[in-house]
């Protein structure tokens, strides 16, 4: 693997020092930029950077440069959010929302998550690899360079394990760093719908145990709402999935405020995802804790929901990520830079905020501070080059519009 030489870069941006792992309150406003700068990828890390007035002479023999053309490099996004395997799309759903209905009403309709997982239960393991391959080549084309993916649709046993093999699958083939969240608790399962304890049983005393043989998930998640899994249940769910080795990081407060971010953070989660409702108790929880708060305005935006309350977040202390939700009932969609314009647009977020949020927060919140989130000496270097731009908030000004020229992964031109 030869060096890479990116010069000529107007803007290199998130030049955070290595030993910040995590931004909050006013701190989330600081985005650390060199102008003028190159950068330096050996090993498929990043190796060096500076000032183009310091550029060393003594650079590695084997080398490949390139002129970033007075645009600007940021590190790429981490989408610490997903759920990008999945059977089909579900756009009669779309259909049915145009028309008025609303996202637990197509679910009671025998629509939404058990939808997908009818269809993921035939569908063969190469074909869902297939299928989330091409999902996941998308969102790199799009700046993406970290991930994690959910299982959760496939409520069975063998649909569960189906998933996250594939998932395993899609980290053994892409050279982006890949997190597997184990998400059976997504909603009950039609056999189980008068049986809860059963299907908790069923995850709890074989799925668990079965995922854990075969270190096949990083966290454990629940879908904590009203209508699917109350507060208590994903407390004795949380507490198996940490006996196995896995931390949380759950969906809570998407449709109500459903006590799953005090149970999350009773739990140590890494993070709690979607808080389109919240309250005053939600934040005083989150603040005095080490979780979290993933916010999806893509979700809020395509569902119709309310958006996060990201201000009140920032304002009372709580580190903040942005995620996509790529999903094919609520979010169809896992572009980053879309996601980044919108938390500017929707949750008032400024953009460098938006920015580090997406970056070094979303890394924090796939635990990958280390290697992902921002330009700093050993870490991947998974990069994207811009065109030239104005200003840092030209990118999610010019919302839907993709101002990404070249992917770098891995320290190689994509
Ligand atoms: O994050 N809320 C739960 N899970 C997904 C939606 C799943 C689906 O509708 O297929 C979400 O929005
Ligand atoms: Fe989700």
């Amino acid at each position: 693997m030869s060096a890479l030489l990116i010069t000529d870069i107007d803007t290199l941006v998130g030049t955070h020092p290595k030993n910040i792992s995590v931004l909050k309150g006013g701190a989330m406003n600081t985005l650390p930029v060199i102008n003028n700068a190159w950068i330096l990828c050996e090993g498929g890390l990043i190796t060096g950077f500076g000032s183009m007035d310091n550029l060393p002479a003594d650079l590695p023999t084997s080398l490949t440069s390139i002129s970033a053309k007075g645009g600007y490099v940021f590190p790429s996004w981490c989408d610490s959010h997903t759920h990008i395997v999945f059977a089909a799309s579900r756009e009669e759903e779309f259909v049915m929302k145009i028309k008025g209905k609303g996202y637990e009403e197509i679910a009671a309709a025998g629509g939404g998550i058990l939808n997908s997982a009818r269809k993921l239960q035939h569908e063969s393991e190469d074909h869902l690899f297939e299928s989330a391959s091409i999902r996941l080549n998308d969102m790199i084309k799009q700046g993406t360079g970290a991930v994690e993916i959910k299982s959760g649709y496939g409520l069975t046993f063998d649909s569960e394990l189906k998933m996250l093999r594939v998932i395993r699958r899609l980290k053994d083939a892409f050279k982006i760093p890949v997190k597997a969240s184990f998400l059976a608790a997504h909603t009950f399962p039609e056999d189980y719908k008068k049986d809860r304890n059963g299907y908790i049983r069923l995850i709890i005393e074989q799925m668990l145990p079965g995922i854990a043989n075969e270190g096949l998930a990083d966290y454990m998640d629940v879908f904590c709402e009203k209508g699917f899994f109350s507060a208590e249940e994903t407390d004795k769910l949380l507490e198996a999935g940490v006996k196995y080795g896995l931390p949380p990081k759950i969906h809570a407060n998407q449709l109500s405020i459903s006590g799953g971010v005090q149970v999350g953070v009773k739990h140590n989660a890494i993070s709690v995802d979607h808080l389109e409702a919240t309250d005053e108790d939600v934040i005083n929880c989150l603040s005095t804790s080490n979780t979290i708060a993933t916010l999806l305005p893509s979700c809020s935006l395509y569902l119709g929901i309310p958006f996060a309350n990201a201000r009140g977040l920032i304002n009372a202390n709580v580190p903040v990520a942005l995620a996509s939700d790529f999903n094919p009932g609520s979010t169809p969609s896992g572009n980053m830079n879309f996601v980044v314009s919108l938390g500017c647009i929707k949750l008032k977020m400024l953009p460098e905020e938006a920015i580090n949020a997406a970056t070094l927060n979303g890394a924090a919140a796939m635990q990958l501070s280390d290697v992902a989130g921002s330009i700093a000496i050993g870490k991947k270097a998974n990069l994207f080059i811009t065109r030239p731009m104005s200003s840092i908030a030209y990118l999610p000004y010019s919302f839907g519009q993709s101002q990404i020229e070249k992917i770098i992964l891995n320290g190689e031109v994509n």
